[in-house]
Formats: structure tokens, C-alpha cells, sequence
């Protein structure tokens, strides 16, 4: 059993970890632990100090020493003697905001619950549990119920969160957050992943200090300038070892995670919808969900709890026919000609593409209605007859005759002012009345919490994939959201809006990928923008950055791999000088890094050498035959690319068998020794031979010697080890 529940004990177990809580005498929800399996009850290291300035509940009477303050708390309500950030706020009818939850009942039911319009974890009725714990103001009829899904082999803990309204008067939501984690004892430090546009998901580690520390998003997306994603680590946590937990909302709004450091020198951390931009009007009888967050643990380091959220992502949140299928490796227009083609230059990209082995064409921004740059034609989803002659289904049919597939990326939750649809439906695009909104890329959002709005979508984008062979699409929202407003909601709800915008988004995404499984959607929002697991739900894999440079790329897909499994990384060999960075690096290395990722090209494969095509040839290959290894494999980081020396990264198969090694050195220093790279998480005992060379090597030798590296000449080098176990 991952659950048992005994004297108000609720142990969740799973292969390695344990989560904890306990009801005490008033009913409080205690939070004991999150950690290492102990096999016992954790309420040992409870204290009750005198409490100062934290005030009692009531029924502790005069009791100087009890206090929800100072309490490790599981899911912790603001307005009742909690200073600290609060899980849940609430407004009731009276205006008063104190909520004080105390424990109803619990229950345990076979399977992982699912969220009604959300995504969420799956798993077979056989391999999940799911514990619900009923919350109840004092007060008033609000519950609260705590939703864990326990996946024992995976060491993962979902949790969500219901709001009952079972009053009679209305009640607003302030804040419902998706988890709350109370560590009371430990010296932890958090990290967190922050960036910009072509600079997503760059690291940082950071001691946590008195009082709050917080990253999230405002901007109606999970955003390229922070992640939802947090870890917790002690802080002599290494990548090989060392207790962290990893925390993953499966959510692409805006978001909110803060970690506080308590008076008490305690450390909580909670994460959900951004309370800034959300409010939520519960009626009588109504209740509202919250997004998922996945929780994992790792008691052996980072490398191991990155390894966890890649299995379950992979095989619990990613779904579809692409899900576990390989991958076609493509080639996009974009980079090669921008909004300057037609449908000849299109073809005869393919044409190059198809003699070197790529699978798959893939026609990006500028097909449809007036879109010759990025100022018209968002919106009018009919194919441009001009650009294209003889539409799409004849350049489809000639791609196709080459032996290729073809896919076609779309930005359907946008709308330019210079469009047909706008200029017939102004009131869908999100601003609001009497204030002239903000452009971004010269664009405005459609209000996706307006049904009419998705039902168009929905008929547009179907329609072009039922009449034509579209085997992908590349899903693109490009800019953050703000003004916003919708007349569909009265003046005291309009703070819903951000909320039902992903609820929107969700259920188009939902219609389409149910209604059309051979197609792989790819997810994109000026690249990294909205990488997040909600959208991986639908997604298998997402457009990493646009930046395509391969130097840039190796930290970009260094921070995306702590939580995100390689097969969810679209990555692509691009043109130098590189269009983003005007760097120069060889087609070698930037085949190398796209290598670490859902692979393809983003170039015009005519302008390249003979030479550069037979690595092009080359490297198609290799990357056919890697594939179950990168998407399968155990991925282990053996640098750090920030330290500025090399990036170096390492899959081991499941079973051992084989390891594939690949990395870039940056810099070459004059007169001086080769780089030795220490390698990891090969088969004790085992002895493995260096593919196309004689040399063989124990795989103590290996990880506790290392491997030479070649000696290098100029900067940014890459190498490749294959290592096959020798039988
Ligand atoms: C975004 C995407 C790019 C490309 C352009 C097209 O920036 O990330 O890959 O599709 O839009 O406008």
C-alpha cells in the first residue's frame, strides 16, 4: 500500500521517499516530512517554542506555545494567526478574509484522480493512489480538499487542490495555490530558472534567506523569464548526491512560487495561479480546481530527481500517438527564408532535405492570408493562394512525393489589427474599452475565454487538417498578455479572465489532439516561452529557444534538462553566422547539440558545402540510431556550461548496455593538458569499449579516471563518445 492512514497518520510511501502529515488535537493539519523513507511517524521533531507575537487558535486557550505560526502546516490559510505566505485567501460574503481549515475526513481511492479541464498526471487504476483529505473552514461551509496522487515507482506526488462552496453566499478565491511545503528543519537553498526571449531557463541557485524569495509570471503565459518549475536542495547537494525535491506545475498561466524563511529559521515554499492576476467567484454549490503540481524527491542528488520528472513526463504527462513513437527528424523554413518564399523555394528546401535523409518539411509563419512580414494576417487562417500557388494540397503532394511528411505551424491565439477577422470580430481580440492596448510584435490575443472564440479556432484549424495530409503542427504564441478584459464577465469578475484564457486554450488543444492523434503537435511561444508540462499534456515535444546557437544552446538546454525529459527539447541546426548571435560554429558541433533534443535543421540545405551536406547525411543518421538511447536513456549533466570551460552531457541505456557521451569544449588554451571528463552512472563492473576505436575502458576507470577529451583547436569543439558494453 502508498498510503496509509493510521491515528490520523497519512504516510504516502513510494520506492524511495516518504510524505508525511498528521492531524493533531484541534484538527490542524501538521506537515511532517518529505524525504527519505524512515519507517516511522516523523511527529518527534515537532517543538513548541513560546510563541512571541504568533497568536493561538482559540482552543488553545492561553497556551503560550502553540501557534499556526510556528507550525509546519500542510496547506496553510492566511487571515488566522499565519503571518507567513499563505496557500489559500479567500473574501467572503462579509468582506472578512479569515479562513482557519481544519480536518474533516479522508479518504483513499485506487487509481490518479484527473482534473476536470486541467491536465494532469496519468497512470494506470494499478499503479496510482490517490488520497483526498477534506478540509473545512470553522466558520463558514468552504472545504478545502486536498488532492495526492502517489506513484510509488516513479517517487512522484501530484497534488492539486478542490474549493468547495457548500454555503449558501457567494465566496471570491484570492489565491488558491497548488501545494504548500513546510521543511522546518535543514539549511536549503532553492533554484530557480529565469531568462528572457532566446535565453530561457538559465540557473540559479541561491541560499534561502529570512524572509520571501519568489519567481513567477504575470504575463498570462508560464513565461521565458521565469520557469514553473522550483527545486529545494540541501545545500550540500551535489548532482550525485544530496537530498532535493523538485516541484513542476503543470500549468501555462502565470504563475507564482515564493520560499520563505520563517522566524523560526523553517522554510516553506508554495506554488499555484499567480494571486495577482486571478480572483475567483464561487457560488453556492460550485467549486473550483486548481492546476497539478508534480512533486519529486531525491535523496542521491540532481541528476537523480532530474531522471524521476524525465520518466514521469515522458510516460505520465506526454501523451499521443508521438508520445513514445520516434520522432520524424525535420527541417522549418523560418531561419532559411523567413516570410520570403513560395511555394518553389519551399520545395526546393525538401528537395535537399529528402537526399540527406530528413523525414519531415515543415512550413512556418507566412502561408496564410496577408502575412509578408510580422504586421498582417494573424487570424485569417485561409491559405494564401498567391504565396502558394495551387494552395497547400499541391505543395503537400509534391513534398509527399519526395518521401516526406509535412507539417505547418500555426498562431491561433493571436490576432493582428491588419486582418480579416479583426476587422469582422474587433470585440475577440483582448483590450479593454476606451484604452488603446499594448502591441507586441504588432499583435493582440484573442479572448480564449469567450467560447465562440475557440469554436472559431477549432473550425479553422480543423478544417485545414481534415483537407489536407498535415502530419504536424507547430503550435506558436507570440507575445505575454496583458489589458485584460472581456466583456463576457461582470466588473467584480473580470480577475477570472487570465485563468479561463488557459482554460480556453486547454480545451481547444484537447478537441484537436483528440480529433487528429497522427499528427504531432509541437508547442512554441517564441520559442521557450511556454515550456511548461501543462502544455506537454498536449505536446510532446516544444519548440527549446530561438536561439539557435549552439554555444548559447548548450546552457539554454543544460537548464531545461532538470526537469524536462530530452524528447520534449525541439532543437535544430541553424546557419551561421548564427542569426541571433552572429557566432560561428562548425556544423559538427551544432549537430551535436541539436542532437540533445527532438532533432531537425533550420537552414536552406542548398547554400551548404558538399562537405557540410555529407555531415548533414552524417548526422541524420547518427541520430536515427541514437534516438531510443536520448529519449530513453538515463540523462546525467557532467558539467556545468556556466563555469564557462565545457558542456558535457551523458545517456546511459536502462539496461547498461551502452552510453553515449557528447558535449563542446569552449575554449582552446594554449600548451596544456587534455581535458579528463569524469563519467557517471555506468554499470559497476562492466567494461566498455569506445565505438570505432579499439580502446576499452572498466567503468570504475571511466568514472573515477575519466575519459581524454581530443585535444581541440579554436573554440566551441564538440565530441562524441559511443561506449557499447563489451559482452
Ligand atoms: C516565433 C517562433 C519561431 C518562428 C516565428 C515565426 O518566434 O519561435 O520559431 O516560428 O515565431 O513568426
Amino acid at each position: 500500500m502508498a498510503i496509509e492512514m493510521k491515528n490520523k497518520v497519512f504516510s504516502l510511501e513510494t520506492a524511495n521517499t516518504l510524505y508525511q502529515m498528521k492531524v493533531d488535537e484541534y484538527g490542524v493539519l501538521y506537515h511532517l516530512w518529505y524525504g527519505a523513507k524512515t519507517g516511522c511517524c516523523m511527529d518527534y521533531r515537532l517543538d513548541y517554542p513560546d510563541v512571541g507575537f504568533s497568536g493561538n487558535i482559540p482552543e488553545a486557550g492561553n497556551c503560550r506555545t502553540y501557534s499556526l505560526d510556528t507550525l509546519p502546516l500542510e496547506y496553510a490559510a492566511s487571515g488566522v494567526s499565519d503571518f507567513r505566505v499563505p496557500a489559500i485567501s479567500v473574501t467572503h460574503a462579509d468582506g472578512s478574509t479569515a479562513l482557519d481549515l481544519r480536518f474533516e475526513s479522508a479518504r483513499v481511492v485506487e487509481g490518479k484522480y484527473s482534473i476536470e479541464g486541467l491536465p494532469a498526471v496519468y497512470a494506470d487504476e494499478k499503479d496510482a493512489q490517490t488520497l483526498e483529505i477534506v478540509l473545512k473552514d470553522v466558520a463558514s461551509e468552504l472545504r478545502v480538499v486536498l488532492l495526492y496522487g502517489v506513484l510509488a515507482k516513479e517517487d512522484v506526488i501530484t497534488r492539486s487542490v478542490r474549493v468547495e462552496n457548500r454555503g449558501d453566499q457567494e465566496v471570491v478565491l484570492d489565491r488558491v495555490h497548488s501545494m504548500c511545503l513546510d521543511l522546518p528543519y535543514g539549511d536549503w537553498d532553492w533554484v530557480h530558472f529565469h531568462g528572457r526571449h532566446t535565453m530561457e531557463r538559465q540557473v540559479e541557485r541561491l541560499p534561502i534567506a529570512h524572509g520571501i524569495q519568489e519567481s513567477g509570471s504575470r504575463r498570462g503565459t508560464s513565461s521565458h523569464q521565469q520557469n514553473p518549475t522550483v527545486l529545494l536542495c540541501e545545500s550540500d547537494c551535489t548532482e550525485q548526491s544530496g537530498v532535493c525535491i523538485g516541484a513542476a506545475l503543470m500549468y501555462s498561466g502565470g504563475f507564482q512560487a515564493q520560499v520563505e524563511k520563517d522566524q523560526m529559521e523553517q522554510v516553506r515554499l508554495v506554488m499555484g495561479i499567480h494571486p495577482d492576476t486571478f480572483a475567483w467567484t464561487l457560488a453556492p454549490g460550485e467549486h473550483f480546481n486548481a492546476p497539478e503540481v508534480i512533486l519529486s524527491c531525491s535523496t542521491q542528488g540532481l541528476a537523480r530527481l532530474s531522471q524521476q520528472f524525465h520518466h514521469v513526463i515522458r510516460h505520465h504527462v506526454c501523451r499521443g500517438e508521438y508520445q513514445m513513437s520516434k520522432r520524424p527528424v525535420l527541417i522549418n523554413n523560418w531561419e532559411a527564408t523567413y516570410f520570403d518564399f513560395n511555394e518553389e523555394k519551399i520545395y526546393h528546401i525538401a528537395k535537399q532535405a529528402a537526399e540527406l535523409g530528413i523525414d519531415m518539411m515543415v512550413l512556418d509563419d507566412g502561408w496564410f492570408g496577408k502575412r509578408d512580414d510580422d504586421v498582417s494576417g494573424l487570424g485569417d487562417w485561409f491559405v494564401n493562394e498567391n504565396k502558394m500557388k495551387g494552395g497547400l494540397k499541391a505543395l503537400i503532394d509534391r513534398v509527399n512525393g519526395l518521401g516526406m511528411k509535412f507539417g505547418i505551424w500555426f498562431e491561433p491565439e493571436m490576432v493582428s489589427e491588419d486582418s480579416d477577422l479583426y476587422r469582422a470580430h474587433p470585440e475577440w481580440a483582448i483590450q479593454v474599452p476606451g484604452r488603446a492596448p499594448a502591441r507586441s510584435r504588432y499583435q493582440l490575443v484573442l479572448d480564449f475565454s469567450r467560447p465562440e472564440v475557440v469554436d472559431y479556432l477549432y473550425e479553422r484549424m480543423s478544417t485545414i487538417l481534415r483537407e489536407n495530409h498535415i502530419e504536424y503542427v507547430k503550435w506558436d504564441m507570440n507575445r505575454s498578455i496583458c489589458d485584460w478584459y472581456t466583456a463576457t464577465l461582470p466588473a467584480a469578475r473580470q480577475k477570472e479572465m487570465p485563468h479561463r484564457y488557459v482554460l480556453g486554450l486547454y480545451a481547444l488543444l484537447e478537441r484537436l489532439t483528440s480529433e487528429f492523434p497522427h499528427v504531432l503537435f509541437e508547442g512554441c511561444s517564441g520559442g521557450g516561452g511556454r515550456f511548461d508540462a501543462g502544455m506537454m499534456y498536449y505536446c510532446p515535444q516544444i519548440w527549446c529557444s530561438d536561439d539557435t546557437d549552439a554555444f548559447e544552446r548548450t546552457m539554454i538546454q543544460y537548464g531545461t534538462s532538470f526537469f524536462y525529459p530530452i524528447s520534449t527539447v525541439g532543437s535544430h541546426v541553424s546557419a551561421v553566422p548564427n542569426h541571433q548571435t552572429g557566432r560561428i560554429t562548425s556544423i559538427d558541433t551544432r549537430g551535436v547539440v541539436a542532437m540533445a533534443g527532438s532533432f531537425g535543421y533550420e537552414l536552406d540545405l542548398n547554400r551548404l558545402s558538399d562537405e557540410e551536406k555529407q555531415a548533414v547525411a552524417e548526422q541524420v543518421k547518427t541520430y536515427k540510431k541514437h534516438q531510443p538511447l536520448i529519449y530513453d536513456g538515463k540523462y546525467y549533466r557532467l558539467t556545468d556550461p556556466f563555469a564557462g570551460e565545457l558542456a558535457a552531457w551523458q545517456w546511459t541505456a536502462q539496461d547498461g548496455s551502452e552510453a553515449l557521451v557528447q558535449g563542446v569544449v569552449f575554449r582552446t588554451r594554449p600548451n596544456t593538458l587534455r581535458r579528463c571528463l569524469k563519467l557517471t552512472g555506468l554499470e559497476a563492473g562492466a567494461r566498455y569499449r569506445v565505438e570505432g576505436t579499439e580502446a576499452v575502458y572498466t567503468a570504475e576507470a571511466l568514472m573515477n579516471g575519466g575519459i581524454l577529451l581530443p585535444r581541440t583547436s579554436g573554440d566551441n569543439q564538440p565530441f562524441t563518445y559511443h561506449l557499447v558494453k563489451e559482452a
